[in-house]
């Protein structure tokens, strides 16, 4: 079947988050170590990029590396780490060609320096774009995210900067990483995972959900094609009946 004919232009979502997870076990049924999964898993991404550029959706957010995954051996950390710094510069051509912005969340303090720098540099430099805003996931933890936004949203109030009573949802949304960026109105998670794994939990309050048992580097453009029409038949109702959302 082809997706990609059948979805609707007017009923595109503006942002799409991504899990990107199966490389590991990808790698394994090929007799491979986990680093190769990771290698091959950089195709996908390009691949999902480059379909949201065609549809023209807004905003791509990708969970590239978790909070979490610093407990992983350090030697894939490392190599984590260098596919994460080998990618921004050989992709960084093409983001500048493509009209591509370039957005970070997560805790970057936590990175290491080189990488740190080079991210900043591609964020600056991307900034005036007004294409497709990718943003990458790194270092990043939902719970990390909403305890950083309370310390802050507490020192505002004890330096009397925020009355209580003018703490409402889109305050907190402003105290977090996204506060530029709409809520994703679908979120994908590839290798049949049925779980958040700490993402953007605040923000997912009324996405679709789309699980697919594809391990990431199995995932392309058809796939990501898939996924967005099967979120084109989804009925959101944010609470309301079928009946109310059929009258508008
Ligand atoms: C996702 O693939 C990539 C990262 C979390 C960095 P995994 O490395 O989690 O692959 P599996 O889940 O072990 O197969
Ligand atoms: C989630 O995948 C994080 C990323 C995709 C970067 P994990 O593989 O770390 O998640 P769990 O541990 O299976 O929940
Ligand atoms: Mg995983």
């Amino acid at each position: 079947m082809n997706f990609k004919d059948k979805i609707i232009k007017e009923k595109l979502p503006k942002h799409v988050a991504i899990i990107m997870d199966g490389n590991g076990r990808w790698a394994k049924q090929r007799g491979k170590n986990r680093i190769f999964g990771h290698k091959s898993g950089v195709k996908s991404v390009k691949e999902v990029v480059e379909a949201a550029g065609t549809l023209k959706i807004q905003y791509l957010t990708l969970y590239a590396f978790s909070t979490e995954n610093w407990n992983r051996p350090k030697i894939e950390v490392d190599a984590l780490m260098t596919l994460l710094l080998n990618s921004i510069n050989s992709e960084k051509k093409d983001l500048i060609e493509n009209n591509i912005q370039l957005k970070v969340i997560g805790n970057t303090e936590a990175l290491p320096t080189k990488i740190r720098q080079k991210i900043s540099k591609v964020i600056e430099e991307t900034k005036i774009n007004t294409g497709l805003t990718i943003v990458i996931a790194l270092s990043y933890s939902s719970r990390w995210e909403i305890v950083n936004a309370i310390k802050n949203i507490s020192k505002e109030v004890k330096e009397n900067k925020i009355d209580i009573s003018n703490i409402n949802s889109d305050l907190v949304s402003k105290y977090l990483t996204t506060s530029e960026i709409p809520d994703p109105e679908l979120l994908i998670r590839t290798s049949g995972e049925y779980r958040i794994s700490n993402f953007l939990l605040w923000q997912i309050a009324y996405s679709e959900l789309y699980f697919t048992k594809k391990l990431w580097p199995d995932f392309g453009k058809e796939e990501f094609y898939e996924a967005i029409y099967d979120f084109q038949y989804r009925e959101r109702r944010f609470g309301k009946t079928s009946e109310q959302i059929l009258r508008k």
